[in-house]
């Protein structure tokens, strides 16, 4: 595995004595080394190096500047933070600034001293460094993972609180909701409350996968494992050490790869595809799924065994429907966000859109209310989002559930009523309390009876 990442350097360089020459130069850093884009990549991924020497000229356009361009575009979208140093050939002074055009850190022409590339390298290292300090810093001066998790809802609220109570136990954590619920949100705010945060989230959905590619996915492959296998690649399981991993829809784990993911819960280590060596991973386990994963090992389509080492906290998530107050105040949230983006002044949402969001179903649940919440902005013609902008039905009335505890009843029906109310007003309570036709005070002495903040 990667040793001391700080002062891990890549080398791209296909020239086989260049190569070896500044690997040798860089005796004071570990050094790793790729010859084409396909390998760089894969240290990449697997060392994730904070700075990287790259050669433009690379195998099958060694003359050219295609690969080295596409390398250099490829690496900062997968670690915008990688400090990469072109080393141009002759008159490489138009392709030096294109690249650091591109987000390159620096340039050297070759031939170069060996002394400058060392330097070079050491203020590399100090940048990222620094960069990496100040996030850290500003981690961990914004308290709350959870920030941009927009609810009022006492259930969603409770998820939450788990969610960030079991953040650092390591613990794995199952989260079960219909889709578009925010699984994949809660998936990385606990990533983020935890003490795991400075390394990786990585998610895989195993429902998105052919079957026949997902266990080399997971677990990587080594050279010749397969027809195809031409490079020894890191899998989903190794790419996440130190971090955390999600497996997304768990539910569709063929039966095959159920067992080899056992396997790697009980040992902690993992063997790629057509590899002998075992390699210990750490990392915190997150799964998610829509399905009824319970009911599924009684129809032997999932394993109990997998099943109990799974859940080990088991976090239901409410649908949109069930909370109460939300769809309108994501809604007036979502209007913000994409007015914004859209350059639209002050959108408001119309009396007659605020009911039809407060009724409709959302069988998509939250994604579904915000690609709703992005057409309408677009398609709004006035200043003001109509039911019809939203395309949604007038719907009709709730069915009212069956309760016979007449204080039982006022109590929640005033909730419900406080809580849609305050919803509306986007958190105003004077605007709220209007709507309710009582004061400001009375309505607060009903928030605090109701244990509403
Ligand atoms: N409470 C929330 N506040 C604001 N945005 C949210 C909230 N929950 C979810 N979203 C947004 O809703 C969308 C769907 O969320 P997410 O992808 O996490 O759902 P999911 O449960 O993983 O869905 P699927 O099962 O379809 O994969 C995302 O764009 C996410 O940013
Ligand atoms: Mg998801």
């Amino acid at each position: 595995m990667s040793s001391d990442k700080r002062t891990q350097v890549l080398i791209v360089e296909d020239d086989l004595a260049l190569q070896k020459q500044i690997k040798w130069s860089l005796d004071a850093f570990d050094a790793v080394t790729a010859d084409d884009r396909e390998s760089a990549l894969n240290q990449l991924r697997r060392h994730a190096p904070p700075v990287v020497t790259m050669d433009l000229g690379l195998p099958p356009d060694a003359d050219g500047t295609a690969e080295g361009f596409r390398l250099l575009e490829q690496t900062l979208a997968a670690a915008p933070d990688t400090k990469v140093i072109v080393l141009t050939g002759q008159n490489g002074e138009a392709n030096a600034l294109k690249a650091v055009a591109m987000g390159a850190y620096d340039f050297l022409a070759k031939p170069f001293e060996p002394e400058v590339l060392n330097l070079t390298i050491e203020r590399a290292f100090r940048l990222h460094e620094l960069q990496r300090e100040n996030q850290r810093l500003q981690a961990m001066h914004q308290p709350d993972a959870l920030g941009g998790l927009v609810t009022r809802d006492p259930q969603v609220l409770r998820v939450c609180r788990t969610i960030e109570k079991v953040a650092n136990s390591g613990a794995t954590v199952m989260l079960l909701g219909e889709s578009g619920t925010g699984k994949e949100v809660l998936a990385r705010g606990l990533h983020q409350s935890s003490n795991r945060k400075g390394e990786r989230f990585v998610a895989i959905n195993c429902a998105a996968i052919p079957e026949n590619l997902l266990e080399s996915e997971l677990f990587g492959y080594e050279k010749g494992a397969f027809t195809g296998a031409a490079k020894t690649t890191v899998g989903k399981i190794e790419t996440a050490h130190r971090g955390t991993l999600m497996l997304d829809e768990i539910g569709d784990l063929p039966m095959p790869l159920q067992a080899k993911l056992l396997r790697f819960l009980q040992e902690r280590v993992i063997e790629r595809v057509g590899g002998r060596q075992e390699i210990p991973v750490d990392v915190r386990i997150v799964c998610a799924t829509h399905q009824d994963l319970k009911q599924l090992t009684t129809v032997a389509r999932f394993r109990e065994d997998l099943y109990y080492r799974l859940a080990e906290i088991v976090v239901q998530i409410p649908p949109l429907r069930d909370r109460v107050g939300d769809p309108a105040l994501l809604a007036h949230a979502f209007v913000r966000r994409f007015s914004q983006e859209q350059n639209r002044r002050s959108l408001s949402l119309s009396e007659d859109a605020l009911r039809a969001i407060e009724v409709h179903r959302w069988p998509g649940n939250i994604r579904e209310l915000e690609n709703c919440i992005k057409r309408a902005v677009i398609m709004a013609e006035g200043n003001q989002i109509t039911a019809d902008d939203l395309g949604l039905p007038l719907g009709l009335e709730d069915v009212a559930e069956p309760s016979l505890d007449l204080r039982a009843v006022r109590d929640e029906a005033e909730k419900k009523a406080v809580i849609a109310a305050l919803s509306r007003a986007n958190g105003n309570v004077l605007k709220a309390a209007e709507m309710l036709g009582v004061s400001r005070p009375t309505l607060y002495d009903l928030m605090h009876r109701l244990g509403l903040k």
